[in-house]
Parts: C-alpha cells; sequence; structure tokens
C-alpha cells in the first residue's frame, strides 16, 4: 500500500509518498507567490494552489519507482484560518485571506470586547484573533457586501483542495477549530456563534475526524495525475495538528516545537481544557483527542529574513556563514536582544502593531552577535508559551522540534538550554506532509488509530540536552526579554504612519 501526504503550506506545498513500512519514497515541492496588497495584508489564489498540487501529484507519481505508483489513500495538511469563499458554482469569490493576515483588528476588538471574550471562549474555547477565518468573514461583509452576499460556501485552504480532488465539501476538526466558529469540546459547529456572526451553517462544511474518509479522487483528477480513482481521501488536519501527528506528539509530556515560518509550541491533550485567559489556542487534535498551542508569527523567518534583505550580498552559503559567526558571540550576544515581531505578534500579545527590534547595541558588537540574538530572541519568544503551558500545569518531558530552525546544531543547543527541556529530532523531517500521510494510512485501515501508526513509525534520532550553566544565564536574559514588549508596546503603534 502506498499514501499521498500533502502539505498545503504558505509558500509552497509539499508533497510525499509513503510506503506501507511509513517509509518516505519521494517527494517534491511546487511553489506559489503571496500577495501582500495593503500592509498587513496577505493573500493568495486558491487556484495557484490547485495548480501546483495538479502538477506535483502529476510529477511525483510518474516518477516515483513503479512499485509505490499504486496509491490507496491521500491526506491532506495545509496553512490554517484562511479564508476561501465559493458561490454556489463553487467558483472562487476574492483571493483567499491567509492565516498572518493582520486587517481585522477592528473585528478582533468588536468580538472580543463587546460580544465578549468570555462568551467566545464558552462557545469555541478561543478568543478573536486576526488571524482567525470567523473575523476575516466580518471584514468581508463590512468592506465587500458585493462578495459577500454570493457567499455559497466557506472553505478553509486545504479542503479547497479536497474540494478539487473529489468534488466534497468537507473539512476536519482540527482546522475547523481554528476559525473561531467551531464547538471545540464537542466537535461540531458552534450554533451560538454562528447566530452571533450571523452565517448560515449551510454555508459551511461537513466535520470528519482527520483520519475518516471523505470521498474518492474524481476521474478528472485520475486521470491527470494518473492515481488511481480508487485512491481515497482522507479529511486531514491543520498543519499544526499534521505536523504534531508527523512528530509522534499525540500524548501528554511531549511538546512538538515547529521553527518554520511561524513558531509554534503545541501540547497534546487527553481532555478539553482551556487557559483561562485565552492566552493559547484550543484546538481539537487530529487523533481524536485535544491540544492546546502558542503561534508566534516569526520564526526561522526572522533568519530568512535576516540572511535574504539584510545580508543579501553574501553570495556563497550566506545561512552556513551567519550561522558560523553566531557560534562564535557568546550566550547572550554579548548583551543583546532581539524581539521577533517582523509580522506583529500573535501568542502572547495578540498585537498586530508589535515590531521586530534589536536591543543593547554598543561600539563593540559584530554582525555574529546580532544574528545569536536573533536565534535567541525566536527562542525567548516561543519559551513564552512554554511558560504559559506550565502555568496551566502541562506536563512537559520531551520537546519534538521541526521545522527548518531544526537543522542548525546550534539553534537546538539553544533551545534546549533556553527551555531547559531536552530537545529531540525525529526520523522524519517532512513534518506535516508526513503527518497527512499518515492519516492517509489510518484512514485505509493500516492503523488502527493515529496513535498506533506513531507509536510504530516515529523514532528520536538525536537528543539535545540542555547545559547546566548556560541554563542560568539564559533566565537572566528572559527575565529583561519578558518586560521589553510592555515598554515598547505604545512606541510601536506610535510608529503606524509616523513617515
Ligand atoms: C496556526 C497558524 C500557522 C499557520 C501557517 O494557528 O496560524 O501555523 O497554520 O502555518
Amino acid at each position: 500500500m502506498n499514501f499521498l501526504g500533502i502539505d498545503l503550506g504558505t509558500s509552497s506545498v509539499k508533497i510525499v509518498i509513503m510506503n506501507e513500512n511509513g517509509q518516505v519514497v519521494a517527494s517534491n515541492s511546487k511553489e506559489y507567490d503571496v500577495h501582500y496588497p495593503k500592509v498587513g495584508f496577505a493573500e493568495q489564489d486558491p487556484e495557484d494552489w490547485w495548480n501546483a498540487v495538479k502538477e506535483g501529484l502529476k510529477e511525483i507519481v510518474c516518477k516515483a519507482d513503479s512499485q509505490y505508483r499504486a496509491i490507496d489513500g491521500i491526506g491532506l495538511s495545509g496553512q490554517m484560518h484562511g479564508l476561501v469563499l465559493l458561490d454556489e458554482d463553487y467558483n472562487v469569490l476574492r483571493p483567499a485571506i491567509l492565516w498572518c493576515d493582520q486587517r481585522t483588528q477592528e473585528e478582533c476588538d468588536y468580538l472580543n470586547n463587546e460580544v465578549g471574550r468570555d462568551k467566545l471562549s464558552l462557545y469555541t474555547g478561543n478568543k478573536a484573533l486576526t488571524g482567525f477565518t470567523a473575523p476575516k468573514l466580518l471584514w468581508v461583509k463590512k468592506h465587500e457586501p458585493h462578495i459577500f452576499s454570493k457567499i455559497a460556501h466557506i472553505l478553509l485552504p486545504k479542503d479547497y483542495i479536497n474540494f478539487k480532488l473529489t468534488g466534497k465539501i468537507a473539512t476536519d476538526v482540527s482546522d475547523a477549530s481554528g476559525t473561531l466558529m467551531f464547538d471545540v469540546k464537542n466537535r461540531v459547529w458552534s450554533q451560538e456563534m454562528l447566530k452571533l456572526i450571523q452565517i448560515k451553517e449551510e454555508f459551511l462544511p461537513k466535520v470528519y475526524e482527520s483520519s475518516e474518509i471523505i470521498g474518492e479522487i474524481s476521474k478528472e483528477v485520475a486521470d491527470y495525475t494518473d492515481i488511481s480513482t480508487k485512491a481515497v481521501v482522507a479529511a486531514g488536519a491543520g498543519d499544526q495538528a499534521a505536523g504534531a501527528v508527523g512528530t509522534g506528539t499525540v500524548k501528554a509530556g511531549t511538546i512538538s516545537v515547529v521553527m518554520g515560518t511561524s513558531g509554534v509550541v503545541f501540547a497534546s491533550s487527553d481532555d478539553y481544557s482551556v487557559d483561562e485567559e485565552n492566552r493559547l489556542h484550543s484546538f481539537c487534535h487530529a487523533n481524536g483527542k485535544w491540544h492546546q498551542m502558542g503561534v508566534m508569527l516569526s520564526a526561522a523567518s526572522c533568519l530568512k529574513w535576516w540572511v535574504e534583505n539584510v545580508n543579501k550580498d553574501l553570495k556563497e552559503s550566506p545561512f552556513e556563514k551567519l550561522l558560523y559567526e553566531a557560534g562564535e558571540s557568546k550566550i547572550g550576544a554579548g548583551g543583546l536582544i532581539f524581539l521577533p515581531y517582523l509580522m506583529g505578534e500573535r501568542t502572547p500579545h495578540s498585537d498586530p502593531d508589535a515590531k521586530g527590534t534589536i536591543i543593547g547595541l554598543n561600539i563593540t558588537h559584530k554582525r555574529g552577535d546580532i544574528t545569536r540574538a536573533i536565534l535567541e530572541g525566536v527562542c525567548f519568544g516561543l519559551k513564552d508559551s512554554l511558560e504559559i503551558l506550565k502555568s496551566i500545569k502541562v506536563p512537559i518531558n520531551e520537546v519534538r522540534l521541526s521545522g527548518g530552525g531544526a537543522k542548525s546544531p546550534l539553534w537546538r543547543q539553544i533551545l534546549a538550554d533556553i527551555f531547559n527541556v531536552k530537545v529531540q529530532i525525529i526520523n522524519s523531517e517532512e513534518g506535516p506532509a508526513y503527518g497527512a500521510a499518515i492519516l492517509a494510512a489510518t484512514a485505509c485501515g493500516l492503523y488502527k488509530t493515529v496513535d498506533e501508526a506513531c507509536y510504530k513509525l516515529i523514532k528520536v534520532t538525536e537528543t539535545t540536552e540542555p547545559i547546566k550553566e548556560n541554563i542560568e544565564k539564559y533566565e537572566k536574559v528572559y527575565d529583561i526579554y519578558k518586560d521589553l514588549y510592555s515598554v515598547l508596546k505604545d512606541s510601536f503603534k506610535r510608529l503606524n504612519g509616523v513617515l
């Protein structure tokens, strides 16, 4: 048996073929653009996603060894929260508004302050955040009423691909959790919330558990990609839940940390629970249970920005060169602290106006100190979420690290030292795409449960232990880091539109 895992990311789609032993036997990826029509806006054309997926599928099946071409199941993972709107003839009504789009502060203020955070939390387990889907719907209602009046179907990004593959309008519990229209505790659409924002349930997709089958691929897709029409499609999961499956983060005590474009601290939990202040997202997990997570909007992308925007003159191996220099700098980056708010921040500040900042510069600092401060600042940002998890007594025994940042041994050591917990790397580097393939394999009956698949397939390959003397030094720096946002908050706001 063979399974396809598809991860519809923000900058590209990644596709893997997993065989019945859980080995990834082929992979590819196709890129597409993000459009920023205004500061704070981020959009993509769902047709660009579909073209990339279609071509990626055709190519991977064509190039795979013959024994891996017969596909039994397909699983999707995708960037969460994006708003995809279709009319009654299933045409896309406007570009998708993405998870990192910040245009909905006014709608969030209305929901959190006038409707009330307590009510939202009671109905959905969450408060309104600019990236979530329901505030985006309210924005479209106010600013584009001609589009709003034509809405017949509301989908999340990966669900648009599931629709193109199968013709079914469906979603899964983990992705639905990020809409602020879902009753996370009971795993159904929230009638109270739908009434409150005046959305008819018939506009929303049917909800499945992540490893349930939603349908088979259409003949048209089968003809184009050479995948058998017998291949079933699982409901799939939001990228964080799928990524957690892909790293085996399915039991209490194991934490998944992702250092990708966004940064995520994700704790699996057997029961539904909500942090009283709604600092963390409380969502359904892809294994039939729940999870809580904190999300920072810029993580490994901070290093990418530093390399590609600021140090773009470095032609040869720029990442390696800058990371080498960072390794030459000392713990605490010689007294420099970087605040990683390049796109505003979600957890813990929920502030689209927050800005990236370097504090503590003096005449002796070199580029390596700044690079090191960036690596450390991202880990301090992640620690903010870890501290919230600790404060609500979530057990933390080990961290499984994935995403682009996981590739750097230096960054792994900094994370282990700042978190004061061992950081593990696992045998698969494919993250959410691998998790999505596991969901497909479970849907096809190869495993009884998602947890069983994870226990069988996922193995720790490397562990980075925290170093005692570093832990203490970083605690002192974190103490200062923690205070900086509140000191600078008003200045960040005042910087908007100054020039
Ligand atoms: C999760 C989130 C991001 C996106 C993009 O809440 O917003 O992880 O899913 O990866």
